[in-house]
């Protein structure tokens, strides 16, 4: 029940010298990352996470997502980049991408707070008008542009609806422990709070309460979600690359990456892997894109995206690889029925299940991209359980880390998402002394537009 790697539509890429020269680093940067000695190692606690949280924490996440559950139709979660992303791949993954429209007994689970568009967060607030509503706000730092404007927004709906005191019962915050903005105001209004350890980053934090609770009041099993990552945990110490599929995902896109292959693209033949895609985006963006390097990763969904960026793979600028997830088990059955008639001269396909037809397309897909000269990297996953999640989200994170180290930077830091943000408070006037020299440069700027 291991994730693995299968290197065969990759290996005719690599030279065995190419190969063996990356192996002692990747297997450096593994033990760099188990000893906490390299750049960024006040940011390691996604490592032991699966093992090392707050029992008691974690016991009342359970306890407030079934007061939750009982409480509301609807529950927004609030939250941009790694405080939102995860949960939303967690959800699609481990239940579906139609999650909301599907029967079931747990709460409507809506996204808020990761965009600046008034149309889309006058529409969650029109779709919530009629229905019970419960929130939870998740920001690290707690002055995120985007989330704060919209849990103000959102606050105001809940204290028209319910009155301020029934409102505050309804809203759950995720935050860092003492400090910040949202820190103070949960503690002024009553708010229950979870914590983002300080030595987690946003898009390493969703098996923190980041993940868990919303999660939690989805009905996912949260047990199993810890087990898969605990599980990969330890399977991943193996500091050999031969025994660890972590490090070898690691060598193979340095490789590449040296080889001038600067885009690495996920693909996945399955839609609700699209948010899975963009956690991994942001995960490997902000880790790796730094100091004028790294990877630019990008997502397809095929066999969809076959019918538009297909033709780009197939034939154009022989600059990227593709790393496909291959999930092996699907959840559920469908096949072609047989048509008598066969006016649609399908029958060849009859009885045939729709996953084997999606793996067909892959074979087909994988000897084709091979051929039209671009490497192939695939990622074995067994099926779509929490437990595999789990897995997966350690997977991606160590081998990120160490592929991080492997290039040579600091894969927990993110100064260029930091500097957007200085920039907008300083365009939208917040009072800060700190930001008066960047508000006058940044005027004077906008008046040459
Ligand atoms: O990975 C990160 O640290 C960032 O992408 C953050 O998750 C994102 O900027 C949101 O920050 P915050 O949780 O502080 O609102």
């Amino acid at each position: 029940m291991s994730i693995k790697i299968n290197n065969k539509y990759i290996k005719q890429f690599v030279s065995d010298e190419e190969y063996n020269a990356i192996v002692p680093e990747v297997e450096a940067a593994l033990e760099t990352v188990k000893k906490g000695t390299g750049a960024g190692s006040d940011f390691l606690g996604w490592y032991t996470r699966p093992v090392d949280y707050d029992k008691e924490e974690y016991a009342r996440i359970k306890i407030a997502a079934k007061k939750i559950q009982g409480m509301c139709e609807a529950f927004i979660v609030i939250g941009i980049g790694g405080s939102y992303l995860g949960t939303r791949a967690a959800l699609d993954f481990i239940k579906s991408n139609h999650y909301n429209n599907l029967p079931k007994d747990t709460p409507d689970i809506y996204f808020a707070g990761y965009s600046l568009s008034s149309s889309h967060l006058a529409d969650i607030l029109a779709v919530c008008e009629t229905k019970d509503v419960c929130i939870n706000v998740v920001s690290k730092s707690g002055t995120t542009t985007e989330p704060a404007v919209a849990f103000r927004v959102i606050r105001e709906f809940l204290e028209d609806k319910y009155g301020k005191e029934e409102a505050a019962k309804r809203i759950f915050v995720t935050t860092d422990k003492s400090r910040g903005k949202l820190k103070e105001l949960s503690d002024r209004n009553g708010y229950e709070t979870f914590v983002i350890p300080d030595n987690i980053g946003g898009r390493y934090s969703v098996l923190t309460a980041v993940g868990l609770l919303p999660l939690a009041v989805a009905g996912v099993n949260t047990d199993s979600l810890l087990e898969g990552a605990e599980d990969a945990m330890n399977e991943y110490k193996a500091a050999s690359v031969k025994d660890n599929p972590c490090l070898q995902y690691a060598a193979y896109r340095n490789i590449m990456y040296r080889k001038g292959k600067v885009t690495e693209m996920l693909v996945v033949y399955e839609p609700f892997f699209r948010m899975f895609c963009e956690w991994w985006k942001q995960l490997f963006g902000e880790s790796e894109g730094k100091d004028g390097k790294g990877l630019l990763p990008a997502s397809v969904i095929f066999s969809t995206d076959l019918h538009s960026l297909g033709q780009y793979i197939q034939e154009g600028l022989r600059n990227m690889f593709e790393t496909v997830v291959d999930i092996k088990e699907s959840k559920h059955t469908i096949t072609v029925p047989d048509d008598p008639e066969n006016a649609d001269s399908l029958n060849y396909l009859s009885g045939m299940s729709f996953n084997r037809i999606n793996h067909r397309a892959m074979n087909a897909t994988l000897f084709a991209h091979v051929d039209g000269d671009v490497p192939n990297i695939v990622v074995e996953v067994p099926n779509r359980s929490e437990y595999s999640f789990g897995q997966l989200v350690y997977f991606f994170e160590l081998s990120c880390a160490v592929s991080g180290y492997t290039l040579g930077v600091n894969p927990f830091n993110q100064p260029g998402v930091e500097a957007y943000k200085k920039n907008m408070f300083a365009l939208l006037g917040k009072p800060d002394p700190a930001l008066n020299e960047l508000k006058k440069s940044l005027a004077e700027r906008m008046s040459q537009d």
